[in-house]
């Protein structure tokens, strides 16, 4: 016994000295893993449709034409002729309420639930019609 307890002694504070060293640094890697793990809201973004040809088709062409050559019920300007930015800009206010004009709330209906995403590919895509 009078043997053993040292030596268990030593070893606990060598173990001790191991396990504080790479905990801390185990740590700092499962620090950085776990958010790479959280930025995967690809489910979320997976389940609205990211193709905006798909989408604009789908949700925007009824009232902008197939080609987005159309004043959307005679009131809105022909989105085709905007640039990406002007799309952008349009969007994005449309969604915070700052853009717009006398038909602007069936604008902001439209927009709502676009991700930011979802209205970056939009903008995108539109100039290209
Ligand atoms: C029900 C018809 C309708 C649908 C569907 C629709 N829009 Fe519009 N859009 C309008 C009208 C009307 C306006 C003008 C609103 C206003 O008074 O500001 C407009 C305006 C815009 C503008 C700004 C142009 C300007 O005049 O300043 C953009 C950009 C736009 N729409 C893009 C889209 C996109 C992208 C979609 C699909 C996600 C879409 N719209 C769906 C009717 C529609």
């Amino acid at each position: 016994m009078k043997i053993i307890l040292p030596l268990l002694c030593s070893l606990l504070l060598i173990g001790c000295n191991d396990q504080t060293a790479p905990q801390s640094s185990s740590t700092k890697s499962s620090e950085v893993a776990p958010p790479s793990a959280t930025v995967t809201p690809l489910p979320a973004t997976a389940n609205a449709p990211l193709d905006p040809a798909l989408m604009f088709s789908q949700k925007c062409a009824s009232c902008h034409g197939a080609k987005g050559e159309k004043s959307a019920l005679g009131k809105s300007q022909i989105i085709a002729d905007r640039t990406e930015q002007q799309i952008k800009d349009a969007l994005k206010g449309y969604q915070a309420g700052t853009y717009g004009k006398e038909m602007k709330i069936l604008m902001q209906g439209q927009v709502k639930s676009l991700t930011p995403e979802q209205t970056d590919a939009l903008a995108k895509y539109i100039p290209t019609l």
